[in-house]
């Protein structure tokens, strides 16, 4: 596990996207393992620059991204698959249809996990994951519970996940109660994994995922057994470390 340190939010979304670019040069047909949150917006607006720069060609990109709810269609502006479009996939050539979220609509979504773990297995495999994390610890919609799920499930959102949703929504019956996400174990197959972090808030998280004992109650701290995982923190994040 490799720690790398930037000054400010900025640098470390510049420097991750360097990577992101240079594994779309070197292998054009990449498997790029996609995130949504506020952590990696910044990451992808670097990207979408160098694409502006013709300094990356998406064009046989294929993705898979961590997460999404159930019972948000990719229309919802809540949904991850429009944070995806809005962020990203609207702005360079790629092709939509190389571009893998779970189903949110499924009729039947413990079917849609194994569907989606096929997917991403039938790609053979994700090339580089990019990753957020909880203060929690946790990594794609993998909360702290006592075993890592191994493959993409059907997650139950805690009581203050979906109280803390409730303001995007016009009414508590709109609020996803569930998602579906990756397992830790589907995660931990990726070739490489970047995790980011930036802010105070992350700064415990980062330590304990880094320097604590490998749990399950620490989603992330799994990390520590993949063989090739990099975590970009800027200062505030890394403000407990040293
Ligand atoms: C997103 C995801 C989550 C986030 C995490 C951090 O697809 O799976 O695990 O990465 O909740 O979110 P932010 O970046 O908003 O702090």
């Amino acid at each position: 596990m490799k720690l790398i340190k930037s000054k400010n939010y900025q640098e470390m979304c510049a420097k991750v996207a360097r990577i992101f670019a240079a594994q779309i040069t070197l292998k054009p047909e990449s498997v790029l393992g996609l995130a949504t949150g506020s952590t990696p917006i910044g990451m992808y607006e670097e990207l979408v620059r160098k694409y502006n720069e013709d300094r990356v060609d998406f064009g046989k990109v294929r993705t898979v991204n961590l997460d999404e709810y159930i019972g948000l269609s990719g229309d919802n502006d809540q949904s991850y698959r429009y944070f995806m479009n809005h962020n990203l996939f609207d702005h360079v050539d790629i092709d939509k249809a190389k571009t893998f979220v779970p189903n949110g609509l499924a009729a039947d979504p413990e079917a849609e996990c194994v569907n989606y773990e096929n997917i991403v297995a039938s790609m053979g495999g994700v090339d580089i994951q990019l990753l957020g994390i909880g203060n929690n610890g946790h990594i794609g919609f993998n909360e702290p519970c006592d075993e890592f799920p191994e493959c993409t499930h059907v997650v139950d959102l805690t009581e203050s996940t979906i109280q803390a949703n409730a303001r995007f929504f016009a009414s508590m019956d709109d609020v996803p109660k569930q998602a579906i996400s990756m397992g830790i174990g589907t995660i931990m197959k990726a070739k490489k994994i970047i995790l980011m972090a930036n802010g105070k808030g992350k700064a415990p998280i980062i330590y304990d995922t880094v320097f604590g004992p490998v749990t399950p109650q620490v989603p992330a701290s799994i990390l520590r057994f993949h063989p090739d995982v990099m975590i970009f923190v800027d200062e505030e994040a890394y403000s407990e470390i040293a």
